[in-house]
């Protein structure tokens, strides 16, 4: 049975996966992948601001409408990744970032979530609307948005999301928020403060993104401790990078990656989905930034399912 279909039997968790949009419709293997084991995907890269307004106010929706009619023709769910985010800016962006002012930053910045989410209105489950706001020692990221509109651009950026798109769950995402320590404890503070103060935030998107030589994280332990807050819970970008060649313990490291992080998102009910960050090694993101690193998905170069996809079937059904 395929992933989807043993997670809909047995719990409501959708599985879903980042979907490449250059193989989507060019690649009939990797489009029937897609379909048979997912219900939900979301863009790699084709939501992105850099994609979606190359030229300022030239809009390109192609690609991801493209993926969106996908999605809905085979029954999936779409997480919409991301508004705010300091990386994959448009160069015009970039270019005219340091000579703007405070207001013309917050207008550039609303005028952005209101015209991407208005084009997608009613068609986005998850919104992730800011991603990857933190250091690792749990301070702001020095951004754009930081810089000019200082550490209200969080609040402000839900706020108006929820106003451009009511009925869509509005997420905070980053990575190594999934360990114990300073950059978690900065995410927490963030988002109680949010909640406390009535901002429209809905959840907490745990990217997981693990490498075998540190070890996997109590994310079931994590993610209760922000659902405590009211808030829903995602795993949203699953890989589990190893060094190359993968030597049969690293293997069994990464199966244990995978299985233990989706275990806890079937065991916390707060967590709705659990996405992995692309299916095949061929087209992971991971060997262009690290280096001798790879093998990090549940599908090899050629699509064939890794032991790494058994486990995450095994974990589906004893649920
Ligand atoms: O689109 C250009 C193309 O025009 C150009 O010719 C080519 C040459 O390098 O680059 C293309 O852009 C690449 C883009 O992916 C689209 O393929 C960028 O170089 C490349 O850096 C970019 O990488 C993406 C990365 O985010 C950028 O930050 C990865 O595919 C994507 O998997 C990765 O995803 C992020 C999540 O959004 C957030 N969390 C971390 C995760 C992994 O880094």
């Amino acid at each position: 049975s395929s992933l989807r279909a043993l997670a809909a039997s047995s719990s409501g968790v959708r599985i879903g996966t980042a979907i490449n949009t250059d193989e989507l419709g060019s690649n009939a293997a990797y489009d029937r992948i897609a379909a048979q084991q997912f219900s939900s995907v979301t863009p790699e890269n084709v939501m992105k601001w850099d994609a979606i307004e190359p030229k300022r106010g030239q809009f390109d929706f192609t690609a991801a409408d493209e993926l969106v009619r996908f999605a809905k023709q085979h029954h999936q769910l779409v997480r919409g990744h991301t508004l705010v985010w300091y990386n994959q800016l448009p160069q015009w962006l970039n270019d005219i970032g340091p000579s703007l002012t405070k207001k013309q930053t917050e207008s550039i910045l609303k005028q952005h979530i209101f015209t991407e989410m208005r084009h997608f209105k009613g068609k986005i489950w998850q919104w992730d609307v800011v991603n990857e706001a933190f250091n690792e020692d749990g301070t702001l990221r020095d951004n754009l948005w930081l810089q000019k509109i200082g550490p209200s651009y969080i609040a402000k950026a839900f706020t108006w999301a929820h106003q451009a798109d009511p009925k869509a769950l509005l997420f905070y995402n980053d990575y190594n928020i999934e360990y114990d320590g300073p950059k978690q404890q900065g995410a927490y503070d963030l988002v109680e403060g949010l909640v406390r103060k009535g901002v429209p935030i809905d959840g907490v998107g745990f990217q997981t993104h693990l490498d075998t030589q540190y070890g996997i994280p109590d994310l079931e332990t994590t993610m209760r401790r922000f659902a405590k807050l009211g808030l829903k819970t995602a795993e949203t970008e699953v890989d589990v990078r190893t060094t190359l060649p993968v030597t049969a313990v690293e293997q069994s490291a990464q199966n244990a990656g995978y299985a233990q992080t989706l275990q806890a998102c079937l065991l916390v009910k707060a967590c709705i989905s659990y996405t992995v960050w692309g299916f095949g090694d061929e087209y992971s993101w991971i060997p262009g930034v690290f280096p001798g690193e790879g093998a990090a998905d549940i599908y090899d170069e050629n699509l064939v399912a890794k032991p790494e996809y058994t486990a995450l079937q095994s974990v589906l059904r004893t649920a």
